[in-house]
């Protein structure tokens, strides 16, 4: 067994934006701006951020549903960035990816037994029909849910029920890892937590690898090893969770972690909430990209980009300084 299932070196996804009736490329978003980091096998992996600053994209690039744009992605030990056609469809199927809304990933007209069986039937993994049938009746049971809903449509169950179906149609593949791209974020709140006991046993029962994308942080204190903080396409902090939550070392980490609502509900208001928008990821600022929302910058944030480095064994952090923020307001406050 590998250490790291996943290296990802200096990746990059930019989406060109075109205009004119020839279509010219003006500018970029640049969605992912270089990113590093690697995903050990059996952990699950956070990626934390706010909305747009690239998670989705990152998701979808690590495992190839989006082509990169530069950079590289190793496998199990194995290159799996240049790999096209036949070669890639092996490694399509190690890797899979469950969305935020099973709404729109399940097709209302397929009945939930199709929509299980058909990537069995795109991968040739099944001889017939009945193989596969009752391959996705035993992946019904293991989500959760009565084999007899076979033959039921979409609109039949409730979206925590949906979501079941949407992860039995990721497993039904065997896969090794997959990304979990917000999977409890458009569900109540007991319903999340039912869906998020049944990816821990599924991930221990089938030895499985994730990448968890939220910006609930309880729900990536609850789930997560260790987790990267993403900040306009890049990734500013990355260590155990119970770092990043009792010494986070990056200002953004901290004020995200200062934004979550106290769980009081008497305190229901935000601690201290960030200002300011996120930049925009077509026109990033020069130097540190969070500089003109964080109130430690100086000039030298403005010259100069700073590089992720590892400031204690296993904490990566990209900021040019060692802020000590015991001072500040406590901020671990959080929990599921
Ligand atoms: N196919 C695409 N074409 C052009 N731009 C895109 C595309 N997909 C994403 N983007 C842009 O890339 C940036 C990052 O988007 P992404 O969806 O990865 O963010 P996110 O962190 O997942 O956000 P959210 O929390 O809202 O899901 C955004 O500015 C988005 O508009
Ligand atoms: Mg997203």
């Amino acid at each position: 067994m590998v250490e790291n299932l996943i290296e990802v070196k200096d990746l990059y996804k930019w989406f060109p934006i075109r205009s004119g009736l020839l279509g010219r490329v003006k500018n970029y978003v640049r969605a992912v701006d270089g990113v590093s980091f690697s995903i050990k096998t059996g952990e699950t992996f956070g990626v934390v951020g706010e909305s747009g600053c690239g998670k989705t994209t990152l998701g979808r690039t690590v495992i190839k549903l989006t082509e990169p744009t530069s950079g590289s992605i190793i496998y199990s030990g194995r290159d799996i960035t240049k790999l096209k056609g036949r070669k890639m469809k092996e490694y399509k199927k190690k890797m899979q990816i469950v969305f935020q809304d099973p709404y729109a990933s399940l097709d209302p007209r397929q009945t939930i037994g199709s929509a299980i069986m058909e990537p069995m039937f795109i991968h040739g993994l099944v001889r017939d029909r009945k193989e596969a049938r009752s391959k996705a009746e035993f992946l019904l049971e293991q989500v959760g849910l009565n084999p007899d809903h076979f033959s039921r449509f979409p609109h039949e169950f409730s979206g925590g029920q949906r979501q079941r179906v949407a992860i039995a149609r990721a497993l039904s593949l065997n896969p090794e890892f997959i990304v979990l791209d917000e999977p409890t974020s458009s569900l109540d709140v007991s319903v999340q937590a039912q869906i998020l006991n049944l990816l821990s046993s599924l991930r221990r029962k089938l030895n499985l690898t994730y990448m968890f994308i939220s910006h609930n942080l309880a729900v990536i204190r609850q789930m997560c090893q260790r987790t990267a903080v993403m900040y306009l396409g890049r990734i500013v902090e990355i260590a155990e969770t119970s770092r990043i939550f009792e010494n986070p070392k990056h200002p953004y980490t901290v004020a995200l972690l200062k934004s979550v609502p106290l769980p009081d509900p008497k305190k229901r208001k935000m601690l201290v909430s960030l200002e300011g928008d996120v930049p925009s990821p077509v026109n990033v600022p020069s130097g540190c990209r969070f500089r003109a929302r964080c109130k430690y910058a100086t000039e030298l944030c403005a010259d100069k980009a700073p590089e992720l480095i590892e400031i204690e064994k296993d904490h990566w952090v990209e900021c040019h300084y060692d802020i000590d923020f015991s001072r500040e307001a406590k901020v671990n406050t959080i929990t599921a």
